[in-house]
C-alpha cells in the first residue's frame, strides 16, 4: 500500500488543509463520514482519505466509481465565516488547487469545466462535491469532496465512462505516487484558500477561468428543468457561470450539466 498515514501526517503537519487526517481503508462515502466528523466539532483542516467508497457520491445523485488503491478519495472539511449564498465559490477554489496539481504531472491538456470538473485532453480526470450545513445566515461547515482518478487502467473504468473519463496514469503513461499527489494538492488547496478567505475573488475568478478556457466557447446547459445554449462569457460575483443567449442577452447560470457542442 502506499499511503503511509504516518509520513503523510509527518509531511502535512502545520498545513492548513490536512493539518489532521482520518485514513480509512474502506468506506460508504468520505463525504458522508466528514460531514459526521465536522458535526461533532472537527476542525477546519482535517480531512478524511479512504482507499476505497462503497458509496461514492457524484452530484446529482450520481455515484462516484471508487476502486481500490489505485485514485484518491477525500474529503476536506473547512468553516469559513462566510454567507452560504458564497460557498459555490469554494468548488472553485478547490478546482483550481486540482488543476494545477495535475498540471505539475501533465503540462498539456488539464482545463477546468464548470462547475465542478477537471479535465485532461477533454476527459473527466477529478469530479468535486461540496457539500454544505448552515443555520442563520451563516455557513457551519463546508465538506468538499474530491475525487481524482489517479492511476486506474482504462479497463478499469466502468464501460459507459471509458470515452469520457480518464486518470493521471493513463495521461501520463507512469504510475503516480499518490502520497506525493496528495501533499501537493492540499498544499495548493491551503494556498487558494487564504486567498478566498482574504476576500480576493477577483483572483480565483481569474486563475480558473484562465485554467479553464471556457471562455468563447459554445455549450449546452442542462438542468433539472430546462436546456439552455448560448456562448459562455465568463464567470459570474458568486461563482455562476455566465452565458450569451442568442439574441437574448447574458444569463447567470448556478447549477446544471455544461456539454460542449461540437462547433467550439
Ligand atoms: C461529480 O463529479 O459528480 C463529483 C464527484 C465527487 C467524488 C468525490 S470522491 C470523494 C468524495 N466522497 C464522495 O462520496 N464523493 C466525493
Amino acid at each position: 500500500m502506499d499511503i503511509d498515514v504516518k509520513e503523510l501526517s509527518d509531511l502535512l503537519c502545520g498545513s492548513l488543509i490536512g493539518n489532521r487526517i482520518v485514513f480509512l481503508e474502506e468506506v460508504g462515502s468520505t463525504n458522508d463520514y466528514a460531514s459526521e466528523l465536522a458535526g461533532q466539532g472537527a476542525p477546519e483542516g482535517t480531512v478524511v482519505i479512504a482507499d476505497r467508497q462503497k458509496e461514492g457520491k457524484g452530484r446529482l445523485g450520481r455515484t462516484w466509481q471508487s476502486p481500490p488503491y489505485v485514485n484518491l478519495y477525500t474529503s476536506v472539511i473547512l468553516r469559513p465565516d462566510i454567507e452560504p449564498e458564497v460557498s459555490p465559490r469554494i468548488t472553485l477554489v478547490a478546482g483550481i488547487a486540482v488543476a494545477e496539481t495535475l498540471i505539475q504531472y501533465c503540462r498539456e491538456g488539464v482545463s477546468l469545466k464548470w462547475p465542478n470538473d477537471v479535465l485532461i485532453n477533454g476527459k473527466k480526470v477529478c469530479g468535486i462535491l461540496t457539500e454544505m450545513k448552515s443555520g442563520e445566515g451563516k455557513v457551519d461547515f463546508i465538506v468538499v469532496g474530491v475525487g481524482v482518478n489517479i492511476n486506474m487502467l482504462r479497463h478499469e473504468f466502468d464501460e459507459e465512462l471509458r470515452e469520457c473519463a480518464t486518470s493521471l496514469r493513463q495521461e501520463i503513461g507512469t504510475e503516480v505516487h499518490r502520497p506525493d499527489f496528495i501533499v501537493r494538492l492540499f498544499d495548493g488547496f491551503g494556498r487558494w484558500y487564504r486567498i478566498f478567505l482574504s476576500g480576493d475573488f477577483e483572483a480565483v475568478r481569474e486563475r480558473w477561468t484562465a485554467l479553464s478556457g471556457m471562455a468563447g466557447r459554445h455549450v449546452r446547459i442542462t438542468s433539472r428543468d430546462r436546456t439552455e445554449t448560448g456562448v459562455v462569457t465568463g464567470m459570474s460575483e458568486r461563482g455562476g457561470l455566465l452565458i450569451q443567449i442568442a439574441g437574448n442577452g447574458v444569463k447567470e447560470i448556478i447549477s446544471g450539466d455544461v456539454t460542449y457542442d461540437k462547433r467550439s
